[in-house]
């Protein structure tokens, strides 16, 4: 990171790159071995590459016989974290149907498949060009017709969107061809940086497949054969995390233990930043880098340069000075050169995408778990926040992230008083005016078009005032000490008034004749009425939803945060809170939440209106699906909840009556003497391991969904589901997810078994 940043800092006092870093014609001798890392989705083959020069992922997609073929064409990627690059080929077979022609990146003497590339840098670049290359097999004559280079933003725009190519883009591409193969070059709207793809037939002699590549007028023409497809660019790299270096000392063990998932974290991660997920959130992203760093946090490394450090500056580094907005989505290389363009601004500039609600509030609760609560964190608390901003986000030059934290917190402080001071529904906390998204739900119908969010308000503002006021009482916030007990003060207020206003409550026999005509209008299998044995209670998803419904009223998992997040201590609330989250886990959809493929985050079965029934289903990205760290953290939510009753039962008879002297030990909440409640939330909690022990095998995804058969609810891809009417296509989804890595760090507690 700090080679990075001196480079960019000089070169922008226009010193040359070469008077502080020695230029090197051949990569630097790495010390450790290259990481590689292949996993297959079909019909698309993924394959990592990572070394001390370069780290990139190459995705090849060859049509199935099962593939829609106008969905799925022979496509090949090569993505770079480093800008949030990427470069996208797109093949057909020449003079045959669709579906005919198969592409495969396979071993060779070059790589197996990927190998590196490394070319020394040429003016007016300060950066050698690295990348991948590999052995292209193509099985019958194709064109190669339309290429994007540049930025995987870009990329999205066009497999995404409505195939949205722009000329700024396209029109800039070199073609050029001489007797080795074929090239294509673009230059950067920085005028600096240069994408390169290069095509020559391999002539290995041991191959048999040696083929001719032909350059018509921006049309490329390969017999069928091998080519050695190289990829390279010059924008600057990041500093990979190794797997070793990715976790804490404690944990090393998890590289061999679960070596496939380590290998995955340590892909994503980088000392300037953990991305969201590849190849398609190949970048920073501020929830999920947040909430993936709270679940990790047991087996994350600490301390200067880890992967906690990372994810937390990041964040800090990208706070929105003025009104101390934490950043959702940043905008880097060369498309933000073109957003700011757009803008009549002539700068290379990295952007920040504000629009959510939720991401503010983490960032005071990780900065309490790592700066006060991790003993490495801790001793770096100072050192940490004293660092100097500005370096990748120019626009907070001259302010320290310890800076950035207070104004960040600030924001949180200003934006809880009015509900710490009147407890109504006008001073809850809303979406953005005019944006349809604000939180994790953040598809067209996650909040079922709802403003106020459950999740938002019920736990993640409490938690972030509880995190503020340790942080304040730790002397991290110098300049506003009286948070201390305002914090808290605040906190007790969110914590115990906003429950309430998303309170649903059935009475049995109303349940019973919901759950039947839904499954009657909407759902194959049992009603599973009869296991609703009371009345039904649940928390609406959000308030103020489409069709001038006042309430979302959608079962969801979203209590998730409130175990998780929060020690609140009204146990008139808290029993029946725990109780009710207890039961909705338990019973089966459309019930409760439970289905042989995993717990489901939504359930509309509940909601009388046919609009709920219509928009949260099995294709819906928030719909009747799986996510795998909702999982995560209801499991780790319950524990710690389940926890606060261990830590007491072990005392001994003095240490309980020290604990009333005003030492740090906390009251036992009354749940855990109720053996009815108490009993439910262990059950809940066993139901769902068990559920989530039988879906092992998806837990590493990022989304799943099920067909209901033959009795049984059976585990299928979302991508193969229709979306809900009014959805744009299914979209493609990441082969590797950060925040469903998660389970490296939440295991099953055998005493609660
Ligand atoms: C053939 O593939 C191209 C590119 O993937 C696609 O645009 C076209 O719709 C496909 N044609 C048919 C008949 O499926
Ligand atoms: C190439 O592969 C495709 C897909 O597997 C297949 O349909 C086609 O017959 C193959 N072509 C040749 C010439 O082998
Ligand atoms: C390619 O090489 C890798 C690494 O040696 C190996 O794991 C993989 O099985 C090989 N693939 C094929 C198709 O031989
Ligand atoms: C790149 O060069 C063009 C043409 O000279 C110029 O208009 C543009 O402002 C330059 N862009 C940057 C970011 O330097
Ligand atoms: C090349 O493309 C241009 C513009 O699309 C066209 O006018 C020209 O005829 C093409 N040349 C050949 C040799 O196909
Ligand atoms: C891995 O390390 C942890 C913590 O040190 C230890 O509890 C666990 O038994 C180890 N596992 C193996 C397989 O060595
Ligand atoms: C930062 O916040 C201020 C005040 O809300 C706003 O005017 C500005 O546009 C924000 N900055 C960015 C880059 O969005
Ligand atoms: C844009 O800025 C670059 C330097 O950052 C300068 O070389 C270039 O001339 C500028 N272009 C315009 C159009 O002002
Ligand atoms: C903070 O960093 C500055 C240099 O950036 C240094 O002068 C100062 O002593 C540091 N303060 C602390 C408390 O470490
Ligand atoms: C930082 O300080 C310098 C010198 O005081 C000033 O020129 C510059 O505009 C400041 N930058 C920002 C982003 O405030
Ligand atoms: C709280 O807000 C309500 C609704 O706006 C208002 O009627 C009431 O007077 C307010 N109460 C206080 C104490 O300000
Ligand atoms: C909740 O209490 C437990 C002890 O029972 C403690 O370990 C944990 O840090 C507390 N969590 C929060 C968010 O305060």
């Amino acid at each position: 990171m700090r080679i990075i940043t001196q480079l960019s800092l000089l070169a922008s006092l226009g010193v040359a790159a070469s008077d502080v870093h020695p230029r090197t014609k051949a990569a630097p001798k790495c010390t450790s071995p290259a990481s590689t890392l292949s996993l297959t989705d079909l019909p698309y083959h993924n394959y990592f590459y990572s070394d001390c020069n370069v780290a990139a992922q190459a995705v090849v997609t060859t049509p199935q016989p099962d593939s829609d073929l106008s969905i799925i064409g022979p496509r090949l990627i090569v993505a770079w974290p480093a800008g949030d690059s990427g470069a996208c080929m797109f093949f057909e077979p020449h003079s045959s149907a669709n579906g005919t022609l198969a592409i495969e990146l396979v071993n060779s003497t070059i790589g197996t498949p990927l190998g590196p590339v490394y070319s020394a840098p040429k003016s007016p670049s300060k950066y050698p060009s690295v990348g991948i290359q590999g052995v292209l097999r193509l099985n019958t004559t194709a064109t190669l017709n339309l290429s994007i280079l540049g930025s995987i933003r870009t990329i999205r725009d066009f497999v995404e969107g409505p195939s949205l190519l722009h000329p700024e883009f396209q029109d800039t591409v070199k073609f050029t061809s001489d007797n080795t193969g074929v090239s294509l070059q673009r230059t950067w709207l920085d005028n600096v940086t240069t994408t390169n793809l290069k095509f020559k037939p391999f002539g290995n002699s041991s191959s048999k497949n040696n083929g001719q590549v032909k350059l018509a007028n921006k049309t490329i023409t390969f017999e069928a054969g091998d080519y050695i497809l190289s990829a390279d660019m010059s924008y600057p790299q990041l500093t990979a995390l190794e797997p070793k270096s990715v976790l804490n000392a404690a944990s090393a063990n998890l590289t061999t233990e679960k070596p496939a998932q380590t290998a995955a974290l340590s892909f994503l991660s980088y000392s300037e930043k953990v991305m969201a997920g590849a190849w398609r959130f190949f970048t920073y992203f501020g929830r999920d880098s947040m909430i993936s760093a709270l679940l990790l946090e047991p087996v994350l490394s600490d301390g200067k340069g880890s992967a906690m450090e990372a994810v937390i500056g990041a964040v800090l580094e990208r706070v929105n000075r003025t009104d101390g907005t934490v950043c959702h989505e940043e905008t880097i290389g060369d498309y933000a050169t073109w957003i700011n363009a757009q803008k009549n601004i002539n700068s290379t500039a990295m952007g920040c995408d504000y629009k959510m609600v939720d991401t503010d509030y983490f960032l005071p609760v990780l900065m309490e778990r790592y700066l006060v609560q991790n003993p490495a964190g801790k001793n770096r608390s100072s050192a940490f926040l004293n660092t100097t901003a500005g370096s990748i986000n120019p626009a907070n030059a001259n302010l320290t992230w310890g800076d950035l934290a207070l104004i960040s917190s600030e924001r949180v402080m200003r934006l809880a008083r009015p509900f710490f001071l009147n407890q109504t529904k006008a001073n809850l906390i809303r979406l953005n005016e005019g944006e349809v998204v604000g939180e994790w739900r953040d598809s067209t119908y996650g909040l079922g078009g709802g403003r106020i969010p459950y999740d938002v308000n019920t736990a993640l503002v409490p938690a972030a005032l509880r995190a503020i006021g340790t942080l304040a009482r730790s002397g991290l916030y110098t300049k506003q000490r009286h948070w201390s007990t305002l914090a808290d003060k605040y906190a007790k207020v969110w914590e115990d008034s906003t429950l309430s206003f998303f309170a649903v409550e059935i009475p049995k026999e109303k349940a019973h004749s919901l759950v039947k005509s839904f499954a009657n209008a909407s759902f194959p299998g049992p009603d599973q009425a009869s296991s609703i044995d009371d009345d039904v209670y649940f928390h609406a998803v959000a308030l103020e939803g489409g069709n001038n419904l006042s309430k979302v009223e959608v079962m969801n998992t979203d209590d998730c945060f409130r175990h998780f997040l929060l020690n609140t201590t009204n146990d008139a609330q808290l029993t029946p809170f725990l109780n009710q989250s207890a039961n909705n886990i338990k019973r089966t959809f459309p019930a409760g939440l439970m289905t042989d493929a995993g717990m489901i985050v939504a359930n509309p079965a509940f909601g009388e209106d046919p609009i709920y029934a219509k928009n949260f289903t099995t294709g819906a990205y928030h719909g009747t699906v799986i996510w795998s760290w909702q999982l995560a953290m209801m499991a780790k939510g319950l524990e710690r909840q389940l926890d606060r009753c261990e830590v007491e039962s072990n005392l001994s008879i003095t240490s309980r009556i020290r604990g009333h002297q005003g030492s740090h030990i906390p009251p036992v909440p009354a749940f855990c003497t109720d053996d009815y409640v108490y009993d439910n939330v262990k059950e809940a909690y066993n139901t769902l391991w068990d559920s989530i022990e039988a879906n092992a095998d998806q837990l590493s995804g990022e989304v799943w969904s099920w067909v209901y058969r033959d009795g049984k609810f059976v585990t299928t891809p979302l991508g193969v589901l229709p979306a809900p009417p009014g959805v744009g296509g299914q979209t493609e989804s990441n082969i590797r997810q950060l925040w469903s890595l998660t389970f490296l760090a939440v295991n099953r507690n055998e005493v609660y078994r």
